[in-house]
C-alpha cells in the first residue's frame, strides 16, 4: 500500500527510528513505522489497513498465516497486528512462528469477545497485547503506538547494552595493556637490581641471568604453567639479593669462611625474602628466595624443608644453580664441563636435589645450556631475563 504520511514537520506519532538507534550516529534517519496486518477477513483487514495508513504508518497486508510468514521473509517490520482464529490455522501458531525467527517483534492479537481466553492466553505465549473486536479507533492506534514505543525501548535498551559491552571489552583491552606493560617496567627495574648485585659481587658476574635462564627451560620442560615460570624465574634471578646486606669482608672472603662467618652468610636467605616479601608481585617469588637453599633431603637451609616441603620453583631452581656455579670459573678453580655438571648433579639426587627435577634434567641435552650460556655472555644486549620466548623449550626424547 502507499504511503500517507501527513505534512511535512508536524510530528507524527508513526515515525519509528530505524533498528539502529545509536544516536550518535550522524544521519539519523527516520521512517513511518511498518505494520504487517494479518487476517483472513477482507473488510476487517481493509479497515485496520486504512485506519493505520491515515495515521502514517507503511502498512502491508495479509490475508493468511502462510501468506504473512512469506512477507516476514522478505520485509523488517516494527509490528504485527494478526487475528486469532483464521481458514488456515490459528494466530497462534503464527505468533510462535514469527518470535521462532524475531523474538523481539511486537506482536497484538486481535479476536472477537468470545476468544478472550485465547487472547490471554496468547500474551503469556509473548503476544505483545489483544484487541478485542470491535474496537474503536483510538483503541487501535493507542494500543499500536504503546507496542511500538515498547519496541523502541527495548531497541534502545538493547543497544546502549551493546555499546555497553563494547566500551567495557575496551577498558579491559586496555586494563591489560596497561598491566603487561607495568610488568615490564617492573622486569626492567628487577634487572637493574639484579645487575647491582653482580656489581658488589662480582665472583657471580652473569650468574643471576644465566640461572633464571637454567630455570625457565628446566620449569618448562617440565610442563609448569607460564604464570608459574614468570613467579620462579624472578625468584631465581633475585635468589642471593640477600647477600646485599651480607658484609663486604665476609661475601668477598677468599677463603674458607669460620662457622660464624658461615652463620652470618646463611642469612642472606631470609633477608633477601624479608626484602621482597612486602613487594605484592614479588611475594610469591619470594618463597624461592627464602627456600633456595634447602635441601630434598632436609641438610639445607634455613629451615631444613624435606621433599615437597619445598616449594616446586626452588626445587627446580636447586639444579640449575649447580649447573651454573660447576661450569663458571672461580677464582679457586677453572670452569668444568656440563658433562661433569651432569654427572654431580646426578650423583647428588634424592639428597641435594629432587630426583623429578634431575630425570628431566638428565634428558635435556648439553647444547641446550650452552647455547644459553653464550647467549647471556655474549652481553646480548636485546636479552631479556625473563622472556619465556627467549628460551626455547628443550627437546625432549
Ligand atoms: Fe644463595
Amino acid at each position: 500500500m502507499a504511503l500517507s504520511l501527513p505534512g511535512l514537520g508536524v510530528p507524527n506519532p508513526a515515525l519509528s527510528l530505524l533498528a539502529d538507534s545509536d544516536s550518535r550516529t550522524p544521519a539519523r534517519l527516520r521512517r513511518p513505522a511498518r505494520i504487517l496486518v494479518v487476517d483472513d477477513e477482507a473488510p476487517v483487514r481493509s479497515m485496520i489497513g486504512i485506519t493505520l495508513e491515515r495515521q502514517g504508518y507503511d502498512v502491508q497486508l495479509a490475508a493468511s498465516g502462510r501468506e504473512a510468514m512469506e512477507i516476514l521473509e522478505q520485509n523488517v517490520f516494527d509490528l504485527v497486528l494478526t487475528d486469532i482464529v483464521m481458514q488456515d490455522g490459528n494466530g497462534i501458531t503464527l505468533l510462535e512462528r514469527m518470535h521462532g525467527q524475531q523474538p523481539q517483534l511486537p506482536v497484538v492479537m486481535v479476536t472477537a469477545i468470545h476468544d478472550i481466553g485465547v487472547a490471554i492466553d496468547s500474551m503469556r505465549r509473548g503476544a505483545y497485547d489483544y484487541l478485542l473486536k470491535p474496537f474503536e479507533r483510538e483503541h487501535l492506534l493507542g494500543t499500536v503506538q504503546r507496542a511500538l514505543d515498547h519496541r523502541q525501548a527495548m531497541q534502545e535498551s538493547q543497544s546502549y547494552q551493546q555499546s555497553l559491552e563494547q566500551v567495557v571489552r575496551a577498558r579491559t583491552e586496555m586494563l591489560r595493556q596497561a598491566m603487561e606493560d607495568l610488568e615490564h617496567s617492573y622486569d626492567i627495574t628487577l634487572e637493574a637490581l639484579g645487575d647491582a648485585l653482580d656489581l658488589k659481587d662480582s665472583e657471580t658476574e652473569g650468574h643471576s641471568k644465566r640461572v633464571t635462564a637454567y630455570t625457565i627451560a628446566l620449569a618448562r620442560a617440565m610442563s609448569v604453567s607460564p604464570e608459574q615460570i614468570k613467579v620462579i624465574a624472578r625468584g631465581a634471578f633475585l635468589h642471593d639479593i640477600g647477600k646485599m646486606a651480607i658484609p663486604d669482608d665476609i661475601l668477598r672472603k677468599p677463603g674458607k669462611l669460620s662457622p660464624e662467618e658461615q652463620e652470618v652468610m646463611r642469612e642472606h636467605c631470609a633477608r633477601g625474602y624479608n626484602m621482597l616479601r612486602k613487594i605484592p608481585f614479588l611475594s610469591e617469588s619470594a618463597e624461592i628466595v627464602y627456600t633456595h637453599q634447602e635441601h630434598h633431603d632436609g641438610s639445607g637451609y634455613p629451615n631444613g624443608l624435606r621433599g615437597s616441603e619445598i616449594p616446586i620453583g626452588a626445587r627446580i631452581f636447586a639444579v640449575a644453580d649447580t649447573l651454573d656455579a660447576i661450569t663458571s670459573d672461580r677464582p679457586y678453580r677453572k670452569a668444568r664441563s656440563f658433562d661433569v655438571a651432569r654427572q654431580e648433579i646426578l650423583r647428588c639426587s634424592g639428597t641435594q636435589f629432587d630426583p623429578g627435577v634431575v630425570e628431566v634434567f638428565l634428558k635435556i641435552p648439553n647444547e641446550l645450556w650452552n647455547e644459553l650460556r653464550s647467549e647471556i655472555t655474549g652481553q646480548n644486549k636485546r636479552y631479556s631475563t625473563f622472556d619465556l620466548a627467549h628460551v626455547p623449550p628443550p627437546p625432549l626424547p
